[in-house]
């Protein structure tokens, strides 16, 4: 039987260390949190961020911007987040409407409040190895494998979707700290093949049981990273959890596995910007 890996047992002990070392800052962190339109799973994660927030010292202020919102009022919005001495961090929630495009807008945030990781310069350190802020999903991952000392060097590491958000920087991740990685995606022929031979596989594409019993390595550390709501409104990843658990060695929850990491990883990056602005 795999064992847990307990993200949201995880979180809670970092976000402790988060609240001591914030209460130490000169002034509380400020995020700024950008809300455009009304997305309900946009809502229900923004409540969370701002509740993890609190409970962590952090201060938190959310824009919320009706839906028909222009993308010239979201850059002025944003220019003026960017100059705004009291503001840490900036998020700006997405997905955007519809009829706005993300892009502009994240390239227009500063680099040194991106607590994202999503500008152009953050990513670009990202890939060269030198990484100023970490995207919060990879880190998660990453930080959750450590906290079971599951190793990375040398290993083989299958990772499942291709995003900007998720599989690309999590490659660059695990490609740093020596894993063998190969990053697959919905054109990958022949995937079990590729997955029966990963020590860690780590399921980012969106599909739920996409991940079953026979694509697991006896004894793998497998992540979910997904987060499918079914049509009954409940929250599933993309692996088979009942089928993985007897063959994987070790296995995350959905929910309670990697969310609550991504979320800890957040207040980790507001902290980093409030020391970098502060010089301390
Ligand atoms: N929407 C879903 N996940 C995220 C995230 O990590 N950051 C932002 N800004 N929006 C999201």
């Amino acid at each position: 039987m795999a064992v847990r890996l307990d993200g949201a047992a995880l979180a809670a002990k970092l976000k402790e260390r988060i609240r001591r070392e914030a209460a130490a800052l000169p002034t509380p962190p400020m995020l700024a949190v950008v809300l455009a339109g009304e997305d309900p799973a946009s809502l229900v994660y923004v409540r969370g961020k701002e509740r993890d927030c609190a409970e962590c010292g952090i201060r938190t202020r959310t824009h919320r911007l009706p839906a028909e919102v222009s993308q010239e009022e979201l850059l002025v919005l944003v220019d003026t987040l960017n100059r705004d001495e009291d503001v840490d961090g900036i998020l700006v929630q997405l997905p955007l409407p519809m009829g706005l495009d993300s892009r502009p807008i994240l390239h227009a945030l500063s680099p040194e409040k991106d607590v994202d990781c999503f500008h152009p310069l953050n990513a670009g350190l990202l890939a060269l190895g030198e990484p100023r802020f970490l995207p919060c999903t990879p880190a998660g991952v990453l930080e959750l494998l450590d906290a079971y000392a599951i190793p990375i060097q040398g290993r083989r590491c299958l990772i499942l979707g291709r995003s900007l958000l998720v599989g690309r920087p999590l490659a660059q991740l695990l490609t740093t700290r020596n894993g063998t990685v190969t990053l697959c995606h919905s054109k990958t022929q022949d995937l079990p093949a590729l997955t029966r031979q990963a020590d860690i596989l780590v399921s980012a594409a969106g599909r739920p049981d996409l991940v079953t019993a026979d694509m697991v390595k006896p004894g793998a550390a497998v992540v979910d990273v997904a987060m499918n709501r079914g049509a009954d409104g409940r929250l599933t990843g993309d692996v088979d959890f009942p089928a993985v658990e007897s063959v994987a060695g070790f296995l995350t929850p959905v929910p309670g596995g990697v969310g609550p990491m991504t979320r800890t990883c957040l207040l980790q990056n507001v902290l980093r910007a409030a020391r970098f602005r502060r010089n301390c």
